[in-house]
């Protein structure tokens, strides 16, 4: 899909964000270690989400939908050998996780996702799921292992991993292949990543916990999880950042987005926004599925500056280092990111796309191995963007569009539907035209 965006003129109002992708993911499949129902309500819309749930459905976890992303799982004690290849599509998380998952339970399944996931690494969940005990195998190329991978059973053992890159996704793989692993399993990651699978473990009453020296530990679960009634998916910050970015470059904008996860692990360019000097405001409005949520009100009223964000950060606001690039081209000086080198492993190389997107639009961007540096304010004009597969830059690219001169064509922007279905028809609403299907 083409989509067409101009210079926004107005942007405000109220726009409620998806519920959180990494929640939805880990709700899901949290529901089919137990064996009572788990109402889910707000689960994230996207085909990411989707995969993991139609994945869960071939290994036996009964599943119903309600209206308006409510939906009931119910696991069965055990998980049922799937008879066909667990699709992940495009989706790292329903791997990564997946592969913990099958692993532990001993099942055995093929994971395989689409052209942009079997390029992903691999060999940074495989390699510790066989010291486990897994039998477990990726494609080799040299020392890297991707997908389809394939898994035959293996009785797990708790090890000690010290993992080489901060990663979520890697780290709920092994907390949940150690829920079923004799003996005790630890994870230590070089910096803290999202801590959404260890925080709703152990409310759920699993034996997970993270010890002061940030190392998280796993025993193994005696029986069913013990899931509460249900729980409610908090807006994603994820998918909150490009309406809070939109609102603070488009003259005059003031965007509010309820609802929205602010764990400290998330809210990173929360923080790096306001070093930069803009107007937002982070009311909290209680708690959702544990987490801390807020109502985000971001404003295009003052001018921003360029600043350093290292590697120490970037674990909190991984995702959204695109939009960031974006908002630090309309920044006084300089915004260098270093650290970063994640990013060009994940749906497209992000760090790579980002810089040739913006360079596109007339930009000064230099590129770095782990990083950029972007000089701003930068006067943007209209390019042509491939989204590259990428959802994060499709929707990146449609917020420099809306402050750029003439007109920026976005090309695959149905990758949007991977985290945030409907983004691009929310955004032709609120800003009365400046974006056309
Ligand atoms: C995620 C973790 C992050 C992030 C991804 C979702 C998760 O990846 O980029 O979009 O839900 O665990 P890492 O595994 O690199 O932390």
């Amino acid at each position: 899909m083409r989509v067409r965006i101009r210079r926004a003129r107005k942007l405000s109002g109220t726009v409620e964000v998806p519920g959180d992708k990494s929640i939805s993911h880990r709700a899901l499949i949290f529901g089919a270690l137990g064996a009572t129902p788990l109402r889910i309500d707000h689960l994230s819309p996207g085909l990411d989400v989707r995969s993991t749930a139609d994945c869960l459905d071939a290994l036996g976890v009964e599943r119903s939908w309600g209206p308006e992303g409510m939906v009931q799982v119910r696991g069965r004690g055990e998980l049922r050998p799937p008879g066909t290849m667990l699709d992940c599509g495009n989706s790292g998380t329903s791997m990564r996780l997946l592969a913990g998952l099958v692993a532990g339970a001993g099942v055995p399944a093929t994971l395989d996702g689409d052209a942009s996931l079997r390029r992903r690494p691999m060999a940074r969940v495989l390699e510790p799921l066989r010291a486990m005990g897994a039998r477990a195998e990726g494609i080799r190329t040299g020392s890297e292992e991707r997908a389809p991978l394939v898994f035959a059973g293996g009785l797990l053992t708790g090890r000690d991993h010290a993992l080489r890159v901060a990663s979520a996704q890697v780290k709920g793989c092994l907390v949940l292949a150690g829920l079923h692993a004799e003996g005790v399993t630890r994870i230590r990651e070089p910096a803290p990543s999202r801590d959404h699978t260890e925080r709703m473990l152990a409310a759920f009453g699993a034996p997970v916990r993270v010890s002061q020296e940030g190392t998280v530990v796993v025993q193994r679960l005696s029986g069913p999880l013990r899931l509460p009634e249900s729980l409610r998916v908090p807006g994603d910050p994820s998918s909150a950042a490009f309406w809070v970015g939109a609102g603070l470059l488009v003259p005059g904008g003031d965007v509010v987005c309820p609802g929205v996860d602010v764990n400290v692990t998330r809210a990173g360019f929360l923080r790096v926004l306001e070093r930069m000097g803009a107007d937002i405001r982070v009311d909290p409005s209680g708690t959702e599925a544990g987490d801390p949520v807020a109502r985000l009100h971001a404003r295009g009223a003052t001018s921003l500056t360029g600043i350093s964000i290292d590697a120490s950060e970037v674990p909190s606001l991984l995702d959204e280092v695109p939009l960031l690039a974006v908002v630090a081209s309309q920044a006084e000086g300089a915004t260098q990111l270093s650290g970063a080198g994640e990013l060009r492993v994940k749906e497209s190389d992000r760090l790579a796309q980002v810089c040739a997107g913006l360079r596109a639009m007339g930009a000064p961007v230099e590129e770095a191995e782990d990083g950029f540096t972007v000089l701003g304010p930068a006067r943007l004009t209209g390019a042509h963007i491939d989204a590259a597969g990428d959802h994060r830059i499709a929707l990146a690219f449609a917020v420099a569009g809306l402050v750029a001169d003439g007109e920026t064509v976005i090309d695959g922007a149905e990758w949007a539907d991977i985290s945030y279905p409907g983004f691009f028809a929310e955004l032709a609403e609120r800003t009365g035209g400046a974006v056309t299907a």
